[in-house]
This record gives C-alpha cells, sequence and structure tokens, in this order.
C-alpha cells in the first residue's frame, strides 16, 4: 500500500468509526456488534503506525490516550462557569416560582433536567472541530483537560455542521464502572474512590490519558455557553440544537408547563433515581425562555432563572466510637465524632464535625452511643440525633480537655463565643492549618501542595510558617515518600510560580480574620500595593463600603502585630509580588450578593451568634431587620425557624439556609 492508498484509507476508517461511534456512545443503540468496531479501530491503529504521517489529533485513535502531560495548562473561562442555587423542598420550588412570577410578567414555563453528580466541564468547537476542553476550577479559570477528554468517547471529536461553540456539560462514570474500579483497586490493595463523582474527578485530572482512556468516563451536555444571540428562542430548542450537532444531552428532561408539573417530575424521580446507571444528586430546574432568561439575570454566583432541588438526605444509624480534636487555623478546638464507618447516601461516613462542646452537651452525645448520622445537602456528614434508648449504660461522658491538644498550652472561652481556643501563635496545629489555607485555591493556588503534602512537610520539619514554603530544598523533598524528581520539580515550579500573583490573593492568602476572598480583592483593588493596605488606618478602612467595624479593626490589629508585619517582609525578601494586577471583572469579583439588599435573620444559626450575623452582614453591605415585611429581601433560616420563615415563605421572599449564608460571608 502506498501512502496515498493508506491515506484514502485512513479517511474512511475514520469516518466509519466517527459513524459507529455516534450511535454506540451518543445515542445509544450500536450499529455494529463490539468485536468489528474493535476490529477497524485496531486496522486504523496500524495504518497510523506504519504511516505516522496520517497520524491526527482528531483521529478516533486518540481515544486509547495520547502522550502524557506534565501538567495542565490553565485556561480562563470567559464566560464564567457559575453554580446553582438550592431548593431543598416543594415550600422551596414554590418560592423560587413565586420569585419568577414576580419579576417576569408574561407564562413561565421550565426546564427540568437530571443534576448530574460528576464533574462540570466546557467543551469549545472551533469550525466543528473539538478544540479544547476544561475544568470548572474556580469558576473563572479551570484546567485544560483536552487530551483525557479526548479520550471519552461520548464526547465527538467533530460536530455535524462545522459551527464554533463552547457547550457544558458534566462528565461522570456509570454506577457499574465505578464498582469495578474499586473492585480493582481493592484486589490491587490500593487506594479506593470514595464515590462515582470522585472518581470521575480523578481520572479526568490524571497526567496520563491512557489511565482517563480505561476509565469508561461519560458525559451528558446540558448547555451552550453563548446560547443567546444564536436565533435560539429557548433552552428546550438549546438542548435541540446540541443533539443535532451530535452532542450527548440527558433522555430524561422534561418541559413542564408550570411549578406543580415541576414538582410531579421531581416526585416522580425520588425512587426512580436509584435504577439510573449513574448517580443523580438534584433536579435542575431551568427557565425555558432565553428571553426571560436574559431579563431574569444573575447574582454574583447563580443564575436567577434557574435552581437545583437536592434530594433529601439519607439517615443511617450507626456507633460513635470516640470523639478527637483537632485544631483550626485561628486555634479553635472542634471535636469530631470517630463513626463506625457507615454509607450514606453512596459514601463511607468514617467522621462528623460536633462543632463544639454545647453542641455535645445540647444533643447528650455519648462515647459509645448508636446516633443518627445524615449528610446535609447530601455533602458534610452531621450526627442528627443520639438513640438513647439503646444505651446500656457502657457509654461513656466526653470531657473536653484543658489544654490544647497539639501545643498543651491552657485553652480559653472568648466572651460570646461558644468555641475554646489556643491561643499560642506558635501552635504547631495552628501553623499547618494556615499554610493549607495559604495554598488554597481562592489564596495562593498552588498546585500539587494539598493537605496531605503540607502535613508530610510539618511532619519532615521542612516547613514551619508561610515563608519556609518558598525555601524549600529540592533534596530534601527527593528524601520524602512518593516524591519523584518530577512531581518535586513541578511542586517547586508551582511555589515559584505562586510568586507572581495578584495582590488580593497574597491577602487572602494571610488569612486575617473576618478577610474572605472577596474583601482581599476589595482591599486589593482599593490600596493597590501591600504597603498602602499595612499603612492604612481604621478611617481608611471605613471608607471601603464593603469594609465594616468588625474588619476594619481585625485588618489593623493584624498589621500592628509585629510578627506579622516580619513575616511579610521576609515574603517581600523572597520575591513575592505585593502588588494588584487588576485581572478586571470576573464572576468572584462581584460585590456581595448582599449589598444593598435588607435582611431577617431567624432560628438558631449553629454557627453564629445573632450579633456576628448581623455584623457580618452589615460588613457585606446589607441591613438587617427584626421583621418580615414586603420589603424583606432575603431571610437567613436556621434550626427552627418559625413564623417568620413561614411569612417569608407567603411573601415569596428569598430563603437561604445557614451553609449558603456562611459561603456568601466566606466570599466564595
Ligand atoms: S446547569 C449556570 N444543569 O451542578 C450554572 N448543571 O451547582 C449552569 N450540574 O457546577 C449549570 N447537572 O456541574 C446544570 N443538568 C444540569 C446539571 C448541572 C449537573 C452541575 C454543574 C454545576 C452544578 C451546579
Amino acid at each position: 500500500m502506498d501512502v496515498k492508498e493508506a491515506e484514502k484509507k485512513a479517511e474512511e476508517l475514520r469516518s466509519i468509526l466517527e459513524k459507529y461511534g455516534h450511535y454506540y456512545y451518543v445515542l445509544d443503540a450500536p450499529l455494529v456488534p463490539d468485536a468489528e468496531y474493535d476490529q477497524k479501530m485496531q486496522e486504523l491503529i496500524q495504518l497510523e503506525e506504519t504511516f505516522p504521517q496520517l497520524k491526527s489529533s482528531h483521529s478516533p485513535t486518540v481515544r486509547i490516550g495520547g502522550p502524557p502531560l506534565d501538567a495542565f495548562e490553565k485556561v480562563r473561562h470567559d464566560i464564567p462557569m457559575m453554580s446553582l442555587s438550592n431548593a431543598f423542598s416543594e415550600d422551596d420550588l414554590r418560592a423560587f416560582d413565586r420569585r419568577i412570577q414576580q419579576a417576569v410578567h408574561d407564562p413561565v414555563s421550565y426546564i427540568c433536567e437530571l443534576k448530574i453528580d460528576g464533574l462540570a466541564v466546557a467543551l469549545t468547537y472551533e469550525n466543528g472541530r473539538f478544540l479544547r476542553g476544561a475544568t470548572r476550577g474556580d469558576g473563572t479559570t479551570g484546567e485544560d483537560i483536552t487530551s483525557n477528554l479526548k479520550t471519552v468517547r461520548s464526547i465527538p471529536l467533530h460536530l455535524r455542521e462545522p459551527v464554533s461553540i463552547e457547550v457544558r456539560g458534566e462528565v461522570f462514570m456509570p454506577k457499574q464502572s465505578f464498582a469495578r474500579l474499586n473492585e480493582a483497586k481493592e484486589n490491587a490493595g490500593e487506594m479506593l474512590f470514595a464515590n462515582p463523582r470522585n472518581a470521575a474527578a480523578g481520572s479526568l485530572r490524571q497526567l496520563d490519558p491512557k489511565v482517563a482512556a480505561e476509565r469508561n468516563l461519560d458525559v451528558f451536555l446540558y448547555a451552550i455557553a453563548d446560547d443567546k444571540g444564536r436565533g435560539l428562542a429557548s433552552h428546550k430548542e438549546a438542548l435541540s440544537f446540541m443533539k443535532e450537532l451530535g452532542l450527548k444531552t440527558n433522555p430524561e428532561t422534561k418541559h413542564c408547563e408550570n411549578i406543580d408539573e415541576v414538582i410531579d417530575y421531581v416526585n416522580s424521580w425520588m425512587e426512580k433515581r436509584q435504577d439510573l446507571h449513574y448517580e443523580t444528586d438534584g433536579i435542575v430546574i431551568k427557565v425555558n425562555s432565553l428571553r426571560q432568561q436574559q431579563d431574569l439575570g444573575y447574582t454574583a454566583k447563580s443564575p436567577r432563572w434557574a435552581t437545583a432541588y437536592k434530594f433529601p438526605a439519607e439517615e443511617v444509624v450507626t456507633t460513635l466510637e470516640g470523639i478527637t480534636l483537632s485544631v483550626g487555623r485561628t486555634g479553635v478546638v472542634t471535636p469530631t465524632a470517630q463513626l463506625r464507618a457507615v454509607q450514606v447516601a453512596g459514601t463511607t461516613v468514617r467522621r462528623a464535625s460536633l462543632h463544639n462542646e454545647d453542641l455535645i452537651r445540647e444533643k447528650d452525645i455519648k462515647i459509645g452511643d448508636q446516633v443518627v448520622v445524615k449528610k446535609a445537602g447530601d455533602i458534610i456528614p452531621e450526627v442528627v440525633r443520639v438513640l438513647t434508648e439503646l444505651r446500656d449504660g457502657s457509654e461513656a461522658e466526653f470531657v473536653m480537655p484543658e489544654e490544647c491538644p497539639a501545643c498543651g498550652s491552657g485553652l480559653v472561652r472568648l466572651e460570646g463565643e461558644v468555641a475554646l481556643r489556643c491561643v499560642n501563635p506558635q501552635c504547631p496545629a495552628q501553623m499547618q492549618e494556615a499554610l493549607i489555607h495559604f495554598v488554597s485555591r481562592d489564596a495562593m493556588n498552588i498546585d500539587g501542595l494539598g493537605e496531605k503534602v503540607i502535613q508530610q512537610l510539618f511532619r519532615h520539619h521542612l516547613v514551619g510558617g508561610i515563608d519556609d514554603l518558598y525555601k524549600l530544598d529540592k533534596e530534601e523533598l527527593l528524601k520524602l515518600e512518593r516524591m519523584g524528581e518530577k512531581s518535586v520539580n513541578n511542586l517547586l515550579e508551582a511555589i515559584d510560580a505562586s510568586k507572581e500573583n495578584s495582590l488580593e490573593k497574597l491577602i487572602f492568602g494571610l488569612g486575617i480574620r473576618f478577610v474572605g476572598a472577596k474583601a482581599a480583592r476589595t482591599l486589593a483593588e482599593h490600596f493597590e500595593t501591600m504597603d498602602a493596605l499595612r499603612c492604612a488606618s481604621r478611617e481608611d478602612l471605613l471608607a471601603i463600603f464593603e469594609i465594616g467595624d468588625k474588619m476594619a479593626d481585625s485588618i489593623v490589629s493584624f498589621f500592628e502585630n509585629q510578627e506579622a508585619a516580619d513575616l511579610i517582609d521576609r515574603l517581600l525578601a523572597l520575591g513575592l509580588n505585593m502588588t494588584y494586577k487588576g485581572f478586571g471583572k470576573t464572576a468572584g469579583s462581584t460585590t456581595s450578593s448582599l449589598n444593598g439588599k435588607t435582611v431577617v435573620l431567624t432560628g438558631t444559626l449553629e454557627n453564629f451568634s445573632r450579633k456576628d450575623a448581623k455584623e457580618t452582614i452589615e460588613m457585606l453591605g446589607g441591613k438587617v431587620t427584626g421583621s418580615v415585611s414586603k420589603n424583606t429581601d432575603i431571610i437567613v433560616a436556621g434550626k427552627e425557624a418559625g413564623s417568620k420563615l413561614t411569612k417569608a415563605q407567603e411573601l415569596g421572599v428569598e430563603i437561604w439556609e445557614e451553609a449558603q449564608f456562611i459561603e456568601e460571608a466566606n466570599g466564595s
């Protein structure tokens, strides 16, 4: 065979394989037996081996995985990848509908989709060719995982029309593939993945695409990033258009004329979801009309035209075997329940935070108790209550120690706080947590430096404080377990690269009390240099709209502290950038969604006193009032919320659970 013939043959095989692949992986309706597909694929692989000039980044042979990478490139999302507001009950759904009806005056209909529990991805096609695929990352910047995504057989390498388009969806691992993968891992004595979602995420973050290729990942696409201005009138049309292009969309999607139909749809999946071959953790409800979507717009984090209903948490009973203590970044000592391992909503739960001593007393928790456990929002394990009737007298009372479990200095309870704190600034546990915070995504975002590695660095006394990170020695790192030449090089490069971060990342990373990621950005935008911020007086700070008394005091006292001042000098000497680079407006930089809002607090908040919650809201530009009226914008409802909540529901006021409030307060 000469090159010309080979080229013709390769073309032929590619077009056949793409067609077979589309029917098999996208439409779930195979045209030919598997063996025939495999045989054609082998033929093409052979041909490309013999005539390497035929190799192409868009040949179906890339499905078996291209060459490994050193690291993932960063990708900026011009259109931010946002998240969704949550609904947990029928009432929440009705409140969502009321908010929509108030803002939109013509009839509204909804599209309901399964909320796929996987990893969000953005796929870019140029003239119909798959150009790039990226993770969500922080919503503004993700990672380029194109070579891994090319191994996902249901992601077409070519669309059926030569359009340039960015689509978004969820990559997931089917339940059965997950079970098989964990079985193989168990046999090999390797660590298991906790759930299919982690398995999918872990597979897509492998630098070797061959590993991803073996993981049997799948995708459902649910949005066109820039659907407005394409002549489409509705989300339903956008989904059909994607399908026409050869993209895989979820077949269970339903068009509902009103909220009652939405609620019926939600209820119909409550049990049925267990029968699906992939995991779904809820239902996403989207306003169908794109014009109405545009009118409704977005909050800082999510579209107002959509919400995610989360299926109720599953409750299980297990034994509380012990209570351990951990020391956080700010010295707070938190008790954690050690539980007999139990499956809850798809993952194994072994521990749950008990938050503080008061809560242990309040819930009357003893060591050895049978307890009811659930996962809040299907994510965070929580001890709901004790089954006291099952006690046999062997249960032991928990006594909170008087000394810090990490450094032994006396614990104190600050006025108005439930927490016990270690106030020793040299406490090694606090330093370790401070470092974990410093490298985290919204702070310095140092890849390859997770919690485990930091713990390892501490254990081997390679770091004590933040500045030590920038003095790490390659030879010392190479001596550590599981640290090869390549990972050490990558790590040192990532640490070095972080020196160039814009100022807001460093400000947030320093962990100044009450200064969240959003406030850090505001401070950086306003003062532009660390020096200017350091010299700012309380009044200078208060002159900024978003900064309240509490934060201003905290910032001033942080910089007054000689140790902090020395740390900043050392970081400067190590070459860290201390100026604001001005990345322009992004999803993360918009002001708080509490800004200018009238807020009512009701019920018991677990993590805030009323006073703290009020100050936090004010700090973010909101106003707190005592009673619910038609002027109320948001109600933050804690445990045992009563008549105020009912009234807010009647009036269609936006309802936040404590978790959402915490997220906002943290500026995430
Ligand atoms: S729409 C503007 N539809 O849920 C946000 N999201 O918090 C558009 N997800 O990160 C998201 N299934 O990864 C949408 N049918 C679906 C979804 C879905 C899963 C994920 C998505 C997003 C998260 C929302």
